[in-house]
């Protein structure tokens, strides 16, 4: 069966977008919409994508489940993810390695965690949870962080490993986040890239950041997704597509959004660095 390596290449759906898409139907693989915008019962968000769902596969990227949450997940909150899930027969959701809730409070943030046997247990209990509703496995988005715990003894890319190992969930590998914590945290992202096994990664992101400088001279990158990937981050992508890795792959923006054909030039890049590996899309 031949596969289409452009099937491999989507873009974050974002309202602005809605009425072009519709009207236009870009050649596009798929969207990326987050969970959390579609919880409602009705109105236009649903109506539009309804519509794109006609003609696009869609992955479910989950903003608030806060599975790293001791206290464990929101019934409510898993209950409506189900039903988003049931209506548009998404071919992926995943979620994030943070958290965001606590005493039943939720932030509009996706905060670290500390990477320990402790933390472990409790994404493993949140993480089969959310499977067993669900009745299939889920993907988990590397973060991108500004502080590190003092009492993390696992490396975040081997607790993540071991995290999807023993889960049966797959790694949603955000390579802006891993640029973006390398350099705050003097991490070597190639490093982090390769302590992960291929076979684990079941979908990459692709974004771009800022960088903020303070007064004492220091510097942060900033995860705001608010600008083109920059080529730290291609190379990092095209590193990976050496070594064999074809999974679907997304452009996040979201800040400053674009207009679509910008979102579409950063997806024909994704495409072209992918056709670079055509062999491995024969006919099998
Ligand atoms: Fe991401």
């Amino acid at each position: 069966m031949k596969k289409n390596v452009q099937d491999l290449v989507g873009v974050g759906l974002r309202q602005p977008h809605y009425s072009y898409i519709l009207e236009n139907k870009p050649d596009i693989g798929w969207f990326e919409i987050h969970s959390e915008n579609f919880f409602q019962k009705g109105g236009p968000a649903l109506h539009f994508l309804d519509k794109i769902r006609e003609d696009y596969p869609l992955s479910l990227h989950g903003v608030g489940l806060s599975l790293g949450s001791a206290e464990g997940l929101d019934q409510n909150h898993l209950d409506k993810l189900k039903h988003c899930a049931h209506r548009f027969s998404p071919f992926l959701i995943s979620e994030h390695l943070s958290w965001s809730r606590i005493n039943g409070v939720s932030f509009p943030d996706l905060l670290p965690l500390p990477y320990t046997d402790e933390t472990l247990v409790i994404l493993e209990r949140n993480i089969d949870q959310v499977q067993t509703i669900l009745g299939r496995e889920i993907l988990i988005e590397n973060p991108s962080s500004y502080l590190e715990y003092k009492e993390s003894h696992y490396a975040e890319q081997e607790f993540l490993t071991t995290l999807c190992q023993k889960t049966g969930s797959k790694i949603l590998l955000d390579i802006n986040n891993i640029y973006v914590s390398c350099t705050n945290h003097g991490w070597n992202p190639v490093d982090y890239l390769d302590s992960i096994p291929l076979d684990l990664i079941g979908e990459i992101h692709l974004a771009g950041h800022s960088r903020k400088t303070f007064s004492d001279g220091s510097t942060l990158l900033i995860d705001d997704h608010g600008s083109a990937v920059p080529d730290a981050v291609w190379d990092l992508f095209n590193y990976l597509i050496d070594k064999g890795l074809s999974v679907p792959t997304l452009i996040e923006w979201d800040t400053d959004i674009p207009s679509f054909d910008v979102l579409q030039k950063e997806a024909s890049k994704v495409l072209a660095f992918l056709s670079q590996r055509k062999s491995i899309y024969a006919s099998a």
